[in-house]
């Protein structure tokens, strides 16, 4: 069976800087997978080789592959824009377009594609919004800027948008760390269930949210300060807090890194 996402060797950098090294992983679909390792290890520069923004930085380069149901996602032939469609981004933090209502934040991707049939927008937006568990809190204020909204609010207006294009694979930078506690539960229950439909991709620092939400967990590290981010090892998440293969995954979730 195809995998969802498979990278093979991927290095990434920033000018001449090697930020994450000799990446290779998988991912199924309709999964969760966490990425965690201590700051800098290069969690979000590797969720952002996953749908192309990396090269947005100046002197943000990859070598190595990441296959899409099988497609390079790098082939020459490829079209970065369609690539961040298929594969949507939710930030640390909510960035709702602060003019924009509600409504038009969440129909934003839509209209940019043209990839709906007008009379159908409305029940698009109504649907996103519902699989973000938002739609009880802002029907009667769809015409009100989406910046008027709590952050936890906001954040699940930022998961409408980035699902109402239906993207494969949505990708998460600490989408909880902006966040109060009752907050960051309505987004990991959000999670679970999104996960029936869409692949996700999650960076936390939160170790308690990796056991909760995921399915599988990468560790991240880095040998020493400057050198690349590697990835140390992958496993479901139970084994990785239960029984990880390497001693520096145990180290850093039991809390005794350095
Ligand atoms: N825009 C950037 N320009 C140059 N270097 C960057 C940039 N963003 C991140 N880096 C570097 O890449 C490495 C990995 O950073 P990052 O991916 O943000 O790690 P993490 O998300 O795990 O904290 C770090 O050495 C960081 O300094
Ligand atoms: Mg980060």
């Amino acid at each position: 069976m195809a995998k969802r996402i498979d990278v093979s060797g991927l290095t990434a950098y920033y000018g001449a800087h090697k930020a994450i090294e000799d990446i290779s992983m998988t991912v199924e679909p309709r999964s969760v997978t966490a990425f965690i390792g201590p700051s800098g290890c290069g969690k979000s520069t590797f969720l952002r080789t996953l749908n192309r923004m990396h090269e947005v930085t100046p002197g943000g380069r990859v070598e190595g592959k990441v296959l899409l149901d099988d497609e390079d996602l790098y082939g020459s032939d490829v079209d970065p824009v369609g690539v961040r469609r298929t594969v949507g981004m939710v930030f640390q933090r909510p960035n709702p377009f602060p003019t924009m209502s509600i409504f038009d934040n969440v129909a934003a991707g839509l209209r940019l594609n043209g990839s709906y049939k007008k009379n159908q927008l409305t029940d698009i937006v109504e649907k996103s919004l519902r699989s973000a568990n938002l739609w009880n809190e802002v029907k009667d204020r769809l015409n009100k800027p989406g910046s008027g909204l709590s952050g936890g609010q906001q954040q699940r207006l930022c998961i409408a948008r980035a699902i109402a294009v239906e993207p494969e694979v949505l990708l998460m930078d600490e989408p909880c760390s902006a966040l109060d506690p009752i907050s960051t539960l309505a987004i990991e229950d959000l999670i679970s269930e999104l996960k029936e439909r869409f692949t996700i991709v999650i960076v936390t620092h939160n170790m308690q949210q990796a056991a909760r939400v995921s399915d599988r967990t990468a560790f991240f590290n880095l040998a020493a300060v400057g050198q690349p981010g590697r990835l140390v090892e992958i496993d479901e998440t139970e084994r990785i807090f239960a029984n990880p293969s390497v001693q520096a995954t145990e180290d850093y979730i039991s809390g005794r890194f350095g």
